[in-house]
């Protein structure tokens, strides 16, 4: 079996791509120090596979509890989902966005070239392409200029994975660039559960079905988009987490050590934010309070992926419906609450 340590797996995609993972047959490790997350995400992913999880509350920042890990582990690779994300908090706070995401990597990195090498997979986003000229964005669409120091962590990763594979001959990687991740286990048993208000607006769509918020703002109407709203490519968390899967087994079995490869991972379909809102509607029976605002800072208006890539060298391709997806953001946002 495949031995494979998970950094930031009790966060929102680190606990569905456990899952996946587990369910696959490999042995999950999971290392997290609970700054933006808490147990009960462990407690869901052992529920759901029925397998213990061997957990380490450890700061991937902290060579010394890596080394531990790895000195007590076989591992064979690792998925870096560590890392702070929000890209307000990035503006007000740079170096300690800087600090966090650039170290906990490299730690990473020089821990596992230490310790014999073995396959990585880095958690990008699709805000490396900023505003992008052509759309959907295909892997060769060049990158802009960060619009964020969270934006700008995710492409100084991009290029610190490149350049340590090609010095280090027994590591390989996987970057793989995500859209927006939005639902939950068809459990309900593990889900996104941000700290605070939310910013992602699938988590403040359902706080507002459930009454903690009062009502939903929509950024923006004025886009040069079919209504109005800003266009995104929502991609159910379960088909993402698969997506690892997919890089893991490309890795073990076709890629050779010293490369890095590059996928984009969303389904390819564009949605505006009215769309999603009255989809959430429809499918749940909710009523949603909106109403329209002024455009949020830094959002992009209108990007999705082309995933020609991964579907054909991965072998992986999102499955599930927006629909479904929608549903299971509810039905796990419900159990949060204890709404029946
Ligand atoms: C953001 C990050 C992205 C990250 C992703 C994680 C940027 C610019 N964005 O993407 O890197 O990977 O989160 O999921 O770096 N919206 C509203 N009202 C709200 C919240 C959002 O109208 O209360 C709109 C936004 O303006 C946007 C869309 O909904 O058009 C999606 O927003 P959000 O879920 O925050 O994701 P992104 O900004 O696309």
């Amino acid at each position: 079996m495949k031995n494979i340590l998970i950094t930031g797996g009790a966060g929102f995609i680190g606990s569905h791509t456990a899952v996946e993972l587990t369910v696959a047959g490999y042995g999950v490790v999971i290392a997290d120090n609970l700054s933006n997350s808490d147990t009960t995400s462990l407690e869901g992913i052992e529920k759901i596979t029925g397998r213990k999880i061997l957990f380490y509350k450890a700061d991937c920042c902290d060579k010394k509890q890596m080394q531990k890990i790895f000195g007590e582990n076989k591992i064979d690779g690792a998925i870096h989902f560590a890392a702070f994300k929000a890209v307000g908090e990035s503006v007000q706070k740079p170096l300690m966005y800087y600090y966090n995401n650039l170290t906990s990597f490299t730690t990473l990195l020089e821990v596992m070239a230490e310790s014999g090498g073995g396959n990585v997979v880095f958690s990008s986003s699709a805000t490396v392409y900023g505003q992008a000229d052509v759309l959907p964005v295909t892997e060769e669409t060049p990158r802009k200029t960060a619009a964020s120091p969270y934006g700008n962590t995710k492409q100084v990763c991009e290029d610190i994975l490149q350049d340590a594979v090609r010095a280090h001959s027994d590591l390989q990687g996987i970057i793989l660039r995500y859209f927006n991740p939005i639902g939950a286990h068809p459990s309900a048993l593990i889900g996104e559960s941000p700290r605070g208000i939310p910013n992602n607006l699938v988590p403040f769509i359902t706080q507002t079905a459930a009454g903690i918020r009062r009502e939903l703002q929509i950024f923006g109407n004025d886009y040069n988009t079919p209504d109005g709203t800003a266009l995104r490519d929502y991609i159910d968390i379960m088909d993402l987490a698969a997506a690892h899967v997919s890089a893991l087994k490309r890795m073990t079995d076709h890629q050779s050590a010293g490369t890095c490869e590059v996928f984009n991972v969303g389904t390819g379909n564009p949605l505006s934010v009215m769309e999603l809102v009255v989809k959430f509607q429809e499918v749940n029976k909710v009523n949603l309070k909106y109403s329209i605002t002024g455009r949020r800072e830094g959002d992009v208006e209108a990007i999705w992926a082309d995933t020609s890539l991964a579907n054909k060298v991965l072998g992986w391709k999102a499955r599930r419906s927006i629909e479904e997806t929608l549903a299971n953001a509810w039905a796990w946002e419900k159990k949060l609450r204890r709404i029946i």
